[in-house]
């Protein structure tokens, strides 16, 4: 289980409730998984939690475009290789089908990476705010 604390803080309001409720979706498919939810409940998170992504992404990026961050390419590089990692993994479950193992393996691949790269990349944001109005 993910909680939010201020380790994650982006100094950005949005973006912060963002990952608050990305770690509420990844709990809550954890949560799913131990009550061994029906495959057809998977398969809505699952796309669920890949738009959200997608969407949060796109405003991430837009944000740290406009406070000149220098980790903005690296932020927009690792959020494609997320989205190829995760793809590449419903195409797995989908042919797998979605057995509690295949579902535990996305989940954990999710969870590790959400926390190291909100910590590592995007609170990258924070002195960029701090330094500089938005242009
Ligand atoms: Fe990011």
């Amino acid at each position: 289980m993910i909680t939010w604390d201020e380790s994650f803080s982006t100094g950005e309001e949005k973006i912060d409730s963002q990952h608050k409720s990305l770690f509420q979706f990844i709990n809550q498919l954890h949560d799913d998984m131990m009550t061994e939810k029906p495959p057809s409940a998977f398969e809505y998170s699952l796309k669920f939690l890949a738009d959200y992504a997608k969407s949060h992404f796109c405003y991430e990026e837009s944000c740290m475009d406009r406070y000149h961050c220098p980790a903005a390419q690296r932020n927009k590089d690792a959020h494609k290789e997320f989205l190829e990692f995760y793809k590449s993994y419903e195409i797995k479950i989908k042919k797998e089908g979605f057995t509690s193992k295949s579902i535990a393996e996305l989940h954990v691949f999710i969870e590790n990476w959400i926390v190291r790269h909100v910590r590592t990349i995007d609170t990258q944001l924070k002195p960029c705010i701090q330094s500089l109005p938005p242009t």
